[in-house]
């Protein structure tokens, strides 16, 4: 599939994701939720109550992400942030409020459906210093050294060209400004045919990095003080019902596939000079 083919794929899956909200139920990181409830693994609870009390319920439903990058990013009030693949905005809008009204979150995403959702749920939640921008993450519609802080939750991993979003970040970073990013990353070797059909079943494991390789594209794009810390580490019982469904033999595949699939959060700095 080309570079064109797979951007199209990944916005009409999102793009159904965000009308699955607008219609009242629920959406999920992997497979099609069952009902109206995301049991998905990767998904379901990544915000706590205090969290989730502050934005409006279908921002939380709208929630695809793998981890909580706001919380970890360690925003400060007056910053300006920008969430690379926004989705519904839960994070634009958690970090809106952690900014407060001296600062601004953007967030940025390439599926009409998903700005739509985002803007209703800023209009429910009533936060002004928000802006949601459409556009593609590798190539942002802000100017170079334009904000503090760069998150992104579980996107990076579904870009056919993780170099130019990380360069992209890096430009539009201000000289000292942070990226602080939750993905889904691979460690260790996982045999291609078998990475294939996991990640038939989590889209949002899809082209997902080994920690090796996004700490050295990170170090490429000039990133410094680069860290990985996992957060969450996948068994493949986590994925039994969906891999079973598919006809893979869940317990052939067991070894090779468990605890190799992590949610990681990323860090690293733009040079001060
Ligand atoms: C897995 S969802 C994550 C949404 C959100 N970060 C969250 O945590 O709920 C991926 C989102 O990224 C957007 N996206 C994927 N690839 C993109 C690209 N190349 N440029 C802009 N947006 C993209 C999709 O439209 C979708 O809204």
């Amino acid at each position: 599939m080309s570079a064109e083919n797979i951007k199209e794929v990944v916005k009409e899956k999102y793009g159904q994701a965000a009308l699955r909200v607008i219609k009242g139920g629920s959406s999920c990181c992997g497979a099609a939720p069952t009902g109206e409830v995301c049991a998905d693994p990767i998904t379901s609870n990544l915000y706590d109550t205090r969290e989730a009390s502050q934005i409006p319920e279908e921002a939380l439903q709208a929630s695809l992400g793998c981890g909580n990058p706001t919380a970890l990013a360690e925003l400060k009030p007056g910053e300006t942030v920008l969430d690379l693949g926004s989705g519904g905005g839960i994070d634009v809008l958690l970090s809106a409020k952690r900014v407060g009204p001296s600062g601004k979150a953007y967030g940025l995403d390439m599926t009409d459906e998903m700005l739509a959702l985002a803007r209703e749920n800023q209009r429910k939640a009533g936060v002004e210093n928000v802006e949601f921008l459409k556009g593609e993450i590798e190539n942002i519609p802000l100017p170079d050294n334009s904000v503090e802080v760069v998150i992104s939750n579980c996107v990076i991993n579904l870009s056919v060209d993780k170099d130019r979003v990380l360069r992209e970040a890096f430009r539009v970073l201000k000289p000292g400004g942070r990226l602080a990013v939750s993905d889904i990353v691979v460690r260790g070797e996982v045999p291609a045919e078998i990475r294939r059909n996991v990640e038939l079943w989590v889209g949002c494991i899809a082209g997902a990095l080994a920690e090796s390789e996004y700490r050295s594209k990170l170090a490429k794009a000039g990133f410094e003080a680069v860290s990985l810390e996992p957060t969450r580490i996948y068994r493949v019982e986590d994925a039994q019902d969906q891999l079973s469904s598919k006809g893979v033999d869940v317990d052939a595949i067991a070894p090779l596939v468990n605890g190799k699939f992590i949610s990681a959060f990323i860090r690293a700095r733009k040079p001060k000079a």
